[in-house]
């Protein structure tokens, strides 16, 4: 079953689903190398990031696995801060929502992540969806902290380098 991302709010935050519009924008509030510090990679030029977003928007090739992509709006400051993320697919349960998130740098340390990642889980909740996941690099405290205030708590399972962080749901 496709699951469709829709406009999610919270007390100081509008995700909103993302579109190959807001790459310009995005391309400066993910311009810090130190972004990547964990994940590997490096920042995408504004032209990369509307390919990427041009690819995110046609969805998942496989009709099993939804693709879910918000840029983060702090409402107050009219700016975008980030993205949030979930892919959904299959499971043993039944289905598995994997979820990341990014804070550009000057947004950075203001609960801005947590917030996002809340809304995003409880807009996951009443989606069909068993467990949530997060792959984590074991010395990255500040994503450590996102997955614990969204109720995710580590497990013994890792991939490439990452610890899973899982919560069941339903
Ligand atoms: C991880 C990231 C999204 C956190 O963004 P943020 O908006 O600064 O996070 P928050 O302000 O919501 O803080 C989240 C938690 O980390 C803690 N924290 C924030 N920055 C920290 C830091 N530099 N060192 C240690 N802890 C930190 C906060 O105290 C909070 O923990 P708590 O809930 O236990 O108090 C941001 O650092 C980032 O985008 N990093 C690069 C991309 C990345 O690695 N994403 C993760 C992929 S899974």
């Amino acid at each position: 079953m496709t699951v469709t991302a829709q406009r999610i709010e919270t007390a100081r935050l509008d995700l909103v689903p993302l579109r190959v519009d807001h790459a310009d924008e995005m391309a400066a509030v993910l311009s810090d190398p130190a972004l990547h510090a964990f994940t590997g990679g490096a920042p995408d030029t504004a032209r990369d990031l509307r390919a990427r977003y041009e690819r995110l928007s046609t969805g998942s090739p496989d009709p099993a696995v939804s693709w879910l992509n918000w840029v983060i709006l702090l409402r107050d400051e009219g700016c975008l801060t980030g993205t949030v993320q979930a892919t959904i697919g299959p499971c043993a349960l039944g289905a598995r929502a994997e979820i990341a998130w990014v804070v550009g740098t000057p947004w950075q340390h203001r609960g801005i992540a947590g917030e996002a990642a809340r809304g995003l889980v409880t807009w996951l909740g009443g989606q069909p969806v068993e467990e949530l996941v997060a792959h984590i690099h074991p010395e990255h405290h500040a994503s450590a902290g996102v997955a614990a205030t969204c109720g995710l708590t580590p497990t013994d399972e890792w991939q490439d380098g990452e610890r899973r962080w899982l919560r069941r749901v339903g």
